[in-house]
């Protein structure tokens, strides 16, 4: 079953065998590869597009999806359950084509994505881990109501330059009531 969120400027939405052509042409971008994980390629090609679009094909459950801006795939978005005890979190990770940046597109991705995430999958904690430079990054976070955790110090080597991360998470409060959130039982006189 595909999965479509349409927002105010932009659907998110499965991945189509033809995303492949679009996805390619933005996703060529060393501004791009610069701030995610050395997996995403770079230079990036059309076959590295099919690839991807086709390694998503019939994995359950769907946690990474097409941002689509007027009908074009034109960035992803997608979250990693964890596992184990730590299957109430998931890292979330998100990247939009250079054309459309600067008018809140990932920011409305994010946060319908961590909304999807946590519905869908019962969690408790979204967390993100943008490189210290990645300033922009840590602005959709916080618009999102992410919260700086910690500077993970000199934890990762982009590009040949050893840096820090940052980890942002998305707390759900325990909405559990405690024998505290009670109002004080009432004495007799
Ligand atoms: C990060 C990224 C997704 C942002 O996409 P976007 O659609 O331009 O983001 P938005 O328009 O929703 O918001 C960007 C915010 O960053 C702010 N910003 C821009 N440059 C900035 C900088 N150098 N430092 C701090 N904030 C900055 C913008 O002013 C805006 O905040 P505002 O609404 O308060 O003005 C996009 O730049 C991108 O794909 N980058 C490469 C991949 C990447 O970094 N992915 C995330 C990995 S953790």
């Amino acid at each position: 079953m595909s999965v479509s969120l349409p927002l105010a400027h932009c659907e998110i939405r499965s991945w189509r065998a033809g995303d492949a052509d679009s996805v390619a042409r933005y996703a060529n971008n060393r501004k791009i590869w610069m701030n995610l994980r050395d997996a995403f390629p770079h230079p990036y090609t059309v076959q590295d597009a099919r690839d991807f679009i086709r390694s998503l094909r019939n994995r359950t459950p769907e946690t990474t999806f097409a941002i689509a801006v007027n009908g074009e795939a034109a960035g992803s978005v997608g979250f990693v359950l964890r596992h184990d005890v730590e299957r109430v979190s998931a890292e979330i990770g998100y990247w939009l084509a250079e054309p459309f940046w600067g008018r809140g597109i990932a920011t409305e991705a994010l946060g319908a994505m961590t909304s999807y995430a946590i519905a869908t999958h019962n969690l408790t904690r979204v967390y993100a881990l943008p490189f210290a430079w990645n300033g922009p990054s840590c602005r959709v976070l916080e618009k999102n109501g992410y919260v700086l955790e910690a500077r993970l110090r000199r934890s990762a080597i982009k590009d040949g330059v050893i840096t820090d991360q940052l980890q942002y998470a998305f707390i759900v409060p325990d909405t559990a009531v405690t024998a505290d959130d009670l109002p004080p039982r009432e004495t007799r006189g």
